[in-house]
């Protein structure tokens, strides 16, 4: 038998929407995030929900619409310090209380995050 996905261990699409819907919001109250993303958020949580949705082991949604990730590469127009990567995980983080995601799953889930926000890192800080 399969292993069990993290994608269906942490509920699979619902819970993908309510932490990018939770996350974004987050997102553009951080003095430092905010300037990085564009007004009208609605495309950027559509894409996020894609990505994570295959990042954890669910259907590859994103890549079926975007093609391959590239992430890091996509990310390279944006000056991202380690000071970036640091807030947007402390939003996640936030993000994930409000879904009432913990233990186990969590951890996993985190190892994953936090491993992803430091490849995003393209910038030194005096660099900004
Ligand atoms: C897109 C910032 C980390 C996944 C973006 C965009 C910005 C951004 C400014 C463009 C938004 C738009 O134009 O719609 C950051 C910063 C990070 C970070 C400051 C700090 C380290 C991450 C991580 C992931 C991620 C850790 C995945 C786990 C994505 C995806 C997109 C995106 C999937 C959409 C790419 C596309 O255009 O198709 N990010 N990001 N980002 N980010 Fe990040």
């Amino acid at each position: 038998s399969e292993p069990i996905s993290l994608y269906e261990r942490m509920g699979g699409d619902s819970t993908i929407r309510q932490i990018v819907e939770s996350f974004y919001p987050r997102v553009q109250q951080d003095p430092l995030l905010a300037p990085l993303f564009p007004e009208d958020i609605a495309e950027t949580i559509e894409k996020q929900r894609l990505f994570l949705t295959q990042f954890f082991g669910g259907p590859p949604l994103y890549s079926q619409i975007h093609g391959h990730p590239r992430l890091r590469a996509r990310h390279m127009p944006f000056p991202i310090t380690p000071h970036h990567a640091e807030a947007w995980l402390r939003n996640m983080d936030a993000a994930l209380d409000d879904v009432g995601i913990s233990g186990s799953l969590r951890e996993e889930m985190w190892s994953r995050l936090t491993s992803t926000a430091v490849h995003m890192v393209n910038r030194l800080p005096e660099e900004r």
